[in-house]
Protein backbone atom coordinates (compact mmCIF):
# COMPACT_ATOMS: atom_id res chain seq x y z
CA UNK A 1 0.00 0.00 0.00
CA UNK A 2 1.82 3.29 -1.08
CA UNK A 3 1.41 6.19 1.04
CA UNK A 4 2.23 9.83 0.38
CA UNK A 5 3.69 12.80 2.17
CA UNK A 6 3.79 16.31 0.33
CA UNK A 7 5.11 19.34 1.60
CA UNK A 8 6.23 23.28 1.21
CA UNK A 9 9.45 23.92 3.00
CA UNK A 10 12.52 26.88 2.82
CA UNK A 11 14.50 26.20 5.91
CA UNK A 12 14.10 22.31 6.22
CA UNK A 13 12.11 21.89 8.84
CA UNK A 14 8.73 20.93 7.17
CA UNK A 15 10.62 18.66 5.14
CA UNK A 16 12.00 17.11 8.04
CA UNK A 17 8.67 16.86 9.52
CA UNK A 18 7.21 14.83 6.78
CA UNK A 19 10.11 12.57 6.93
CA UNK A 20 9.10 11.38 10.43
CA UNK A 21 5.71 11.12 9.46
CA UNK A 22 6.61 8.53 6.29
CA UNK A 23 9.31 6.45 9.02
CA UNK A 24 6.01 6.29 11.08
CA UNK A 25 4.26 5.15 8.15
CA UNK A 26 7.11 2.56 7.36
CA UNK A 27 6.42 0.82 10.76
CA UNK A 28 3.17 -0.50 9.31
CA UNK A 29 4.12 -3.54 7.21
CA UNK A 30 3.44 -3.56 3.70
CA UNK A 31 3.83 0.22 3.11
CA UNK A 32 5.83 1.99 1.04
CA UNK A 33 5.36 5.34 2.14
CA UNK A 34 7.44 8.47 -0.26
CA UNK A 35 7.36 12.38 1.05
CA UNK A 36 7.25 14.98 -1.85
CA UNK A 37 8.21 18.78 -1.83
CA UNK A 38 5.20 20.69 -3.99
CA UNK A 39 7.54 21.48 -6.80
CA UNK A 40 8.39 17.72 -7.41
CA UNK A 41 5.19 15.51 -6.85
CA UNK A 42 5.58 12.14 -8.99
CA UNK A 43 1.84 12.42 -9.79
CA UNK A 44 1.44 8.53 -10.72
CA UNK A 45 2.80 7.48 -6.78
CA UNK A 46 0.11 9.92 -5.57
CA UNK A 47 -2.75 8.41 -7.56
CA UNK A 48 -2.11 5.09 -6.42
CA UNK A 49 -1.68 6.39 -3.17
CA UNK A 50 -4.72 5.18 -0.65
CA UNK A 51 -3.69 8.04 1.43
CA UNK A 52 -2.01 11.70 1.51
CA UNK A 53 -1.18 13.63 4.40
CA UNK A 54 -0.38 17.56 3.23
CA UNK A 55 1.58 19.84 5.36
CA UNK A 56 2.75 23.65 5.86
CA UNK A 57 5.19 25.90 7.79
CA UNK A 58 3.25 28.89 9.29
CA UNK A 59 2.91 31.84 7.41
CA UNK A 60 1.13 34.64 9.23
CA UNK A 61 -0.54 31.82 10.74
CA UNK A 62 -1.56 30.49 7.12
CA UNK A 63 -0.59 28.29 5.04
CA UNK A 64 2.45 29.32 2.57
CA UNK A 65 0.88 31.01 -0.51
CA UNK A 66 3.01 28.36 -2.17
CA UNK A 67 1.20 26.04 -0.91
CA UNK A 68 -1.78 27.63 -1.33
CA UNK A 69 -1.22 27.76 -4.85
CA UNK A 70 -0.61 24.19 -5.55
CA UNK A 71 -3.68 22.70 -3.44
CA UNK A 72 -5.82 24.93 -5.78
CA UNK A 73 -3.86 24.74 -9.35
CA UNK A 74 -2.16 21.40 -8.92
CA UNK A 75 -3.63 19.34 -6.36
CA UNK A 76 -7.22 19.63 -7.95
CA UNK A 77 -6.22 17.65 -10.86
CA UNK A 78 -4.88 14.75 -8.91
CA UNK A 79 -7.06 11.38 -7.81
CA UNK A 80 -7.82 12.47 -4.26
CA UNK A 81 -10.96 11.64 -3.69
CA UNK A 82 -11.86 9.17 -1.71
CA UNK A 83 -8.22 8.90 -0.32
CA UNK A 84 -7.65 8.72 3.65
CA UNK A 85 -6.08 12.20 4.34
CA UNK A 86 -3.98 14.28 6.71
CA UNK A 87 -2.66 16.97 7.24
CA UNK A 88 0.49 18.87 9.90
CA UNK A 89 2.37 22.02 9.99
CA UNK A 90 5.70 23.31 11.55
CA UNK A 91 5.84 26.76 13.67
CA UNK A 92 8.51 28.95 14.73
CA UNK A 93 6.59 29.60 18.16
CA UNK A 94 4.08 27.97 20.32
CA UNK A 95 1.13 29.64 19.46
CA UNK A 96 2.24 30.73 15.79
CA UNK A 97 -0.89 29.40 14.00
CA UNK A 98 -0.29 25.71 13.15
CA UNK A 99 -3.44 24.38 14.17
CA UNK A 100 -5.11 26.88 11.80
CA UNK A 101 -2.58 25.27 8.95
CA UNK A 102 -3.63 22.38 9.46
CA UNK A 103 -7.59 23.11 9.63
CA UNK A 104 -7.25 24.85 6.22
CA UNK A 105 -5.63 22.05 4.70
CA UNK A 106 -7.90 19.49 5.90
CA UNK A 107 -10.81 21.92 4.58
CA UNK A 108 -9.22 21.75 1.12
CA UNK A 109 -8.67 17.80 1.63
CA UNK A 110 -12.63 17.44 2.27
CA UNK A 111 -13.22 19.56 -1.08
CA UNK A 112 -11.59 17.37 -2.61
CA UNK A 113 -13.59 14.27 -1.10
CA UNK A 114 -11.01 12.84 1.03
CA UNK A 115 -11.56 10.86 4.44
CA UNK A 116 -9.88 13.22 7.00
CA UNK A 117 -8.01 11.40 9.52
CA UNK A 118 -6.10 12.69 12.80
CA UNK A 119 -6.37 9.68 15.41
CA UNK A 120 -8.31 12.21 17.42
CA UNK A 121 -8.13 10.74 20.78
CA UNK A 122 -8.19 7.23 19.02
CA UNK A 123 -4.98 5.54 20.58
CA UNK A 124 -4.86 7.90 23.74
CA UNK A 125 -1.56 9.32 24.65
CA UNK A 126 -0.52 11.42 22.77
CA UNK A 127 -3.70 12.73 21.92
CA UNK A 128 -3.42 14.05 18.41
CA UNK A 129 -6.37 16.15 17.91
CA UNK A 130 -6.12 18.12 14.73
CA UNK A 131 -2.83 16.72 13.15
CA UNK A 132 0.85 16.94 14.01
CA UNK A 133 2.94 20.78 14.87
CA UNK A 134 6.37 20.96 15.64
CA UNK A 135 7.72 23.86 16.99
CA UNK A 136 11.43 24.78 15.86
CA UNK A 137 13.74 26.87 17.93
CA UNK A 138 14.20 29.83 16.04
CA UNK A 139 12.58 32.24 18.51
CA UNK A 140 11.93 29.75 21.24
CA UNK A 141 15.38 28.56 23.22
CA UNK A 142 13.05 26.13 25.19
CA UNK A 143 12.32 24.36 21.84
CA UNK A 144 13.46 22.37 19.31
CA UNK A 145 11.89 20.48 16.31
CA UNK A 146 13.54 17.34 17.24
CA UNK A 147 11.31 17.65 20.68
CA UNK A 148 8.58 16.74 18.45
CA UNK A 149 10.12 13.72 16.21
CA UNK A 150 8.22 11.05 18.05
CA UNK A 151 4.68 12.72 17.91
CA UNK A 152 5.34 13.10 13.37
CA UNK A 153 6.50 9.11 13.96
CA UNK A 154 3.30 8.19 15.80
CA UNK A 155 0.99 9.95 13.41
CA UNK A 156 2.33 8.58 10.77
CA UNK A 157 2.05 4.96 12.15
CA UNK A 158 -1.51 5.91 12.99
CA UNK A 159 -2.33 7.40 9.36
CA UNK A 160 -0.91 4.22 8.07
CA UNK A 161 -2.81 1.91 10.52
CA UNK A 162 -6.15 3.32 9.78
CA UNK A 163 -5.42 3.56 6.19
CA UNK A 164 -4.62 -0.80 5.80
CA UNK A 165 -8.24 -1.13 8.22
CA UNK A 166 -10.01 1.05 5.32
CA UNK A 167 -8.14 -0.20 2.05
CA UNK A 168 -6.51 -3.82 2.91
CA UNK A 169 -8.46 -5.47 5.50
CA UNK A 170 -11.92 -3.87 5.13
CA UNK A 171 -12.67 -7.33 3.43
CA UNK A 172 -12.17 -9.59 6.95
CA UNK A 173 -14.91 -7.06 8.62
CA UNK A 174 -17.88 -7.13 6.31
C1 LIG B 1 7.21 34.83 5.76
C2 LIG B 1 7.23 33.98 7.01
C3 LIG B 1 6.17 34.06 7.89
C4 LIG B 1 6.15 33.27 9.05
N1 LIG B 1 5.09 33.35 9.90
C5 LIG B 1 5.07 32.58 11.01
C6 LIG B 1 3.96 32.65 11.90
O1 LIG B 1 2.99 33.34 11.71
N2 LIG B 1 3.99 31.87 13.02
C7 LIG B 1 5.05 31.05 13.30
O2 LIG B 1 5.04 30.37 14.33
N3 LIG B 1 6.11 30.96 12.46
C8 LIG B 1 6.14 31.70 11.32
N4 LIG B 1 7.19 31.61 10.46
C9 LIG B 1 8.25 30.62 10.75
C10 LIG B 1 8.04 29.30 10.02
O3 LIG B 1 6.68 28.87 10.05
C11 LIG B 1 8.86 28.19 10.70
O4 LIG B 1 10.20 28.57 10.87
C12 LIG B 1 8.75 26.91 9.89
O5 LIG B 1 9.24 25.83 10.66
C13 LIG B 1 9.55 26.99 8.60
O6 LIG B 1 9.40 25.80 7.88
P1 LIG B 1 10.45 25.31 6.82
O7 LIG B 1 11.79 25.16 7.54
O8 LIG B 1 9.92 23.99 6.37
O9 LIG B 1 10.52 26.32 5.74
C14 LIG B 1 7.23 32.39 9.32
C15 LIG B 1 8.30 32.32 8.40
C16 LIG B 1 8.29 33.10 7.27
C17 LIG B 1 9.45 32.99 6.29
Amino acid sequence: MKLAVIYDSKTGNTKQAAEWIAQGMMQEEGVEAQTFHISAVDEAFVNAAKGVVIGSPSYCALMTPAMHDWLLEKASNLDLAGKLGGAFATVQYTHGGGEVVIQSILTNELVFGMLCYSSGGEYGNPYIHLGPVGVNGNKEAHNALENYKDYFTIFGQRFAKKAREIFVETGDRL
